[in-house]
């Protein structure tokens, strides 16, 4: 197999926006589109160039030849699609979260294991160009980290576990991409009429913490992280702000106070050499500096169809969707308190 063929499943607005366009960055071809809604599911298939399009996925997956098979609707959707696709061994993608709660998600995996295929999350923030070089850094041992501070501000809305399974998964999944294993979350929330809120606190097997404030009383999405930890032994941070401006602060002598014996002797260091900074150049058309990069959407298509072409486990993989829900069940069972995650199932 040299191309993989592709079922998907949802024809709705993120879909249509932020999936579908990135499937010409990948060795794919698009063989057969499907929604409840056939004009939406014709749109789709003509404007991405299927060769099929269905309103049943039963009569999609039973009359095409797929190699895969891409789910992005309501997540009891991802549920109950992903389990019928896996069924047939065919590896999934679905969008975030991946199922309505944790019990449902081990399903899935469970079922992607016995039928030796694979689920895959749409938690596109580890395929984002800024992201996946802090990652990078943090693999390779550049930067070590000690710290994350996580800011995620968003629309107003109430319900705790739609803020959490629909909005705040992205930085949880963020935070532990970063920072590894999860091991303890503690969290308080803030709670009014019009909206719900929380203050995260996250330790993680390495001893590293992550404070995440998902602030549901933002005009609109603010996303803004900090790193801070060490490079070749000194002091570092890695800011990464609005997804696509990403700096790394190594130790310099700004801001350290020389003892000058008097006052008029005192020379303020300005040392511009410690701080490097990454933003995308917009001056000129160039390919790869798009949002569909930046955000990651090309990236984990790319992954997904590579991952299928290649026979192995994408990332994100199995424990990731896991940990990311276990937190979340952890919090909307105790959103005013702390959960020791190693005993929490
Ligand atoms: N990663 C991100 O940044 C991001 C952003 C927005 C949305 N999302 C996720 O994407 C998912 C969907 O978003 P959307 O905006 O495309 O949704 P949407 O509500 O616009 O569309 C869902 C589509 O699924 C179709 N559908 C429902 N049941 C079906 C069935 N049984 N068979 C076939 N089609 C069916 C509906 O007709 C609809 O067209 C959600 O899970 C959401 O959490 C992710």
């Amino acid at each position: 197999m040299n191309e993989v063929s592709i079922g998907f499943v949802g024809c709705g607005s993120h879909a249509t926006n932020n999936l579908y366009p990135m499937l010409r960055y990948a060795r794919c071809r698009l063989q057969a589109v499907c929604d409840l809604q056939p004009e939406l599911a014709e749109r789709n298939a003509r404007i991405f160039g299927a060769k099929a399009h269905y309103t049943d996925v039963d009569r999609m997956l039973g009359s095409e030849r797929l190699d895969a098979v891409m789910v992005v609707g309501p997540s009891e959707l991802h549920h109950r699609v992903g389990l019928k696709a896996l069924a047939r061994g065919l590896p999934v993608f679905v969008e975030k979260p991946p199922a309505p709660d944790l019990a449902r998600t081990r399903e899935l995996i469970d079922a992607a294991r016995a039928n030796k295929t694979f689920l895959m999350t749409g938690f596109m923030k580890r395929h984002g160009m800024a992201y996946a070089k802090a990652r990078a850094m943090i693999r390779s041992g550049e930067f070590v980290p000690a710290m994350g501070f996580f800011r995620y501000g968003h629309w107003a809305m109430t319900d705790l576990r739609g803020m959490l399974g629909g909005m705040c998964i992205h930085p949880i999944d963020l935070a532990l991409s970063l920072m590894g294993e999860p091991v303890r979350v503690h969290s308080q929330m803030l709670r009014s009429a019009r909206a719900t809120s929380l203050a995260v606190t996250l330790r993680f097997a390495s001893g590293t913490i992550a404070q995440l404030m998902l602030d549901a009383s933002q005009p609109r999405i603010q996303e803004h992280v900090v790193l801070s930890g060490s490079m070749d032994g000194g002091n570092a941070m890695i800011v990464v702000d609005n997804v696509q401006q990403m700096e790394v602060h190594r130790q310099g002598r700004n801001g350290i106070d020389l003892l000058a014996p008097t006052l008029p002797e005192v020379a303020p260091e300005f040392d511009l050499e410690d701080i490097h900074v990454w933003r995308p150049d917009y001056g000129i058309p160039n390919m790869g500096q798009t949002r569909h990069f930046f955000q990651g959407f090309a990236g984990e298509v790319r992954e997904f169809v590579n991952a299928v072409l290649e026979r192995r486990e994408p990332d994100p993989g199995h424990a990731d969707a896991i940990n990311a829900m276990r937190v979340i069940e952890a919090i909307a069972a105790r959103p005013d308190g702390e959960t020791d995650l190693t005993t929490f199932s």
